[in-house]
């Protein structure tokens, strides 16, 4: 369970590999005054994300973490959370899988965002093999973390229709902004959830 009682701040790692446009947006949201969660930590598997940028102008602690051996990656991950008091992760465009171990660890406590509108479309290229499928809608899923790949429960999802020119380009930065959305509320309904 999650605790965030008075002035207390739920202490979250937000993991990325990428541009870290959700990061930001989550890193806005923390700072407005009713929010009821701080990021304190960042954890990129990648060197040259664009995210890292993120923890140097707002000063969080940021970790890079090298992937070559997973077990003592996660390891080490682990070391920081529990150094740094995390209560939850918030992936955000991490391309790593964690293992189940891991999982298993901070279970309930992991919670992703999925550009598609799970069930459908787990893993990559989701956009583009919504529009090959010709769907009328895409979209974005909060969902929780378990064992198995985009799978989890789901917290909240966003419905985003497809438009007729659309390219997996044009669609994947309209359903980003919504995805820049549908992130914190869905923080939010869980941290509410006490
Ligand atoms: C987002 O589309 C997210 O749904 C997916 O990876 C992308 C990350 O984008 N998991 P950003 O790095 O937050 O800009």
């Amino acid at each position: 369970m999650l605790k965030s009682i008075g002035f207390y701040k739920v202490k979250i790692a937000i993991f990325i590999s990428g541009n870290g446009s959700n990061l930001k947006n989550l890193i806005n949201h923390s700072l407005k005054k009713n929010s009821r969660f701080k990021i304190t930590l960042i954890i990129s598997n990648n060197p040259k994300a664009k995210g890292l940028n993120f923890a140097r102008k707002f000063k969080i602690k940021k970790k890079i973490i090298n992937y070559s051996n997973v077990k003592y990656t996660e390891k080490r991950i682990l070391i920081e959370l529990k150094k740094n008091k995390i209560k939850l992760i918030c992936l955000a465009g991490f391309m790593k899988i964690l293992s189940k171990n891991f999982i298993r660890i901070f279970k309930g406590k992991i919670i992703n965002i999925h550009p598609s509108l799970l069930p459908k479309y787990k893993g990559l290229n989701t956009h583009q093999r919504a529009i090959d499928n010709k769907e009328k809608y895409s979209g974005c899923t909060v969902h929780y973390v378990n064992s198995k790949l985009d799978s989890g429960r789901i917290i909240l999802q966003k419905k985003v229709k497809i438009l007729k020119n659309d390219t997996s380009k044009s669609l994947s930065k309209r359903v980003l902004k919504h995805e820049h959305v549908l992130y914190p509320k869905a923080l939010k309904k869980i941290l509410s959830n006490l």
